[in-house]
């Protein structure tokens, strides 16, 4: 399935060096589009939910092709068969439907995209590669059960709690791959849940991903206005000795963040680096918390500033958290999994699921 025939002629595909996308149009460049679609890059498809116009960058990417190495990562561990039932949730350009179809047969896979344009787009160019698989328009939060059971559930959009249709919609032994991340922060994880008679799913992390998430399941970033009002106000002040790289920031989709997150229960946080001084937020997401705190770590090496404000104190939590996690030896991402209840409790665990994490949390 070439990857090329299923792009539009204006892509930006994303610079791991710079962190930026930059415009390429195939009538302009034909050399450079041809060279951007078969580079191992995520191609932005789609800015603002179509909103956007032009061929400068939009504000949130909404629609892409992933990334080939990872497209490739998911449907290792999907371990489809021969007769196989597949449904994706996420179509965007069809590319990852058209690997399935061309593996499995078209009618044996349905994929669902829950923004029309991007559908009708991604039916054509399955169609000019022959390929006549359902592309349902749909908000894939439902899966599409007019097609279950499936065997497979495969998600190319980050989910923070897998849904419990999808879990309704697999049949028992089959397989569930999604990237699966906490409200923390934006880094994702591969999870691969195997469905069991009752009706919940368990399975390990495979790896750390990054992807854009499910429409209503998007982080929302009005969370300062929201938290803070006069900074740092009546907020405790502390210092800290934990260092800025212990956090694992340093190292993007390193593992560390999305393991804080699993420990950290309703917490974001954001960086900001400004002057060489970065100072990470944190926000209390509990419904009517508008608990914070700051931590200012500046290049000098002095201990970091601490401001925390409200119910909780959440740099002390992400504190417990590291220590937590390095006295089990700092396990890898890895060594972490899991389970959804038939009911859509989702509970994280550490070398199996009678093993949970545990929330860490630390009131005033
Ligand atoms: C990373 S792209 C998918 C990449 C795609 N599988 C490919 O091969 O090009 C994620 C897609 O998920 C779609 N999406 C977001 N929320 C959705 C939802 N609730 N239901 C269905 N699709 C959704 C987005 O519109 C976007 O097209």
């Amino acid at each position: 399935m070439p990857r090329a025939a299923f792009l539009p002629e204006l892509i930006w595909p994303y610079d791991s060096t710079t962190g930026d996308s930059h415009s390429v149009d195939r009538r302009d460049d034909p050399a450079g589009w041809e060279r951007a679609a078969y580079a191992d890059t995520p191609v932005t498809t789609q800015w603002d939910d179509g909103a956007h116009e032009g061929p400068d960058p939009g504000r949130v990417p909404t629609s892409s092709a992933s990334m080939p190495s990872v497209v490739t990562r998911m449907l290792a561990a999907l371990e489809v068969f021969p007769g196989a039932r597949v449904l994706e949730i996420g179509t965007g350009t069809g590319w990852n439907a058209g690997l399935l179809a061309a593996r499995l047969g078209d009618e044996r896979v349905v994929t669902v995209e829950i923004d029309e344009d991007v559908a009708t787009r991604a039916r054509a160019a399955l169609q000019g590669a022959g390929l006549h698989s359902e592309v349902i328009c749909c908000d894939g939060r439902d899966g599409w059960p007019k097609g279950a059971p499936y065997d497979r559930i495969i998600a190319t959009a980050g989910v923070r709690e897998v849904p419990v249709a999808w879990l309704e919609q697999t049949r028992p032994g089959g397989l569930i791959v999604a990237p699966w991340g906490t409200h923390f922060g934006h880094e994702d994880a591969l999870v691969r849940l195997t469905v069991a008679e009752d009706g919940g799913a368990s399975g390990p992390f495979l790896s750390a991903v990054g992807f854009m998430k499910l429409r209503a399941q998007r982080l929302d970033w009005d969370l300062f206005d929201h938290h803070v009002g006069a900074y740092p106000g009546d907020a405790e002040e502390s210092t800290t000795s934990t260092a800025w790289a212990e956090l694992g920031e340093r190292r993007l989709y390193g593992g560390t963040a999305f393991i804080l997150g699993l420990l950290v229960p309703d917490c974001t946080h954001l960086v900001n680096e400004r002057d060489g001084v970065t100072t990470v937020w944190f926000f209390d997401r509990t419904a009517g918390s508008r608990a914070w705190a700051s931590v200012v770590f500046r290049p000098d090496g002095e201990r970091a500033t601490v401001y925390q404000s409200g119910a909780r104190r959440l740099w002390e939590e992400v504190v417990r958290a590291l220590e937590w996690w390095r006295a089990a030896g700092s396990p890898p991402l890895t060594s972490f999994g899991l389970t959804v209840t038939a009911d859509g409790a989702q509970r994280p665990w550490l070398g199996d699921p009678a093993h949970p994490v545990p929330a860490v949390t630390v009131r005033e």
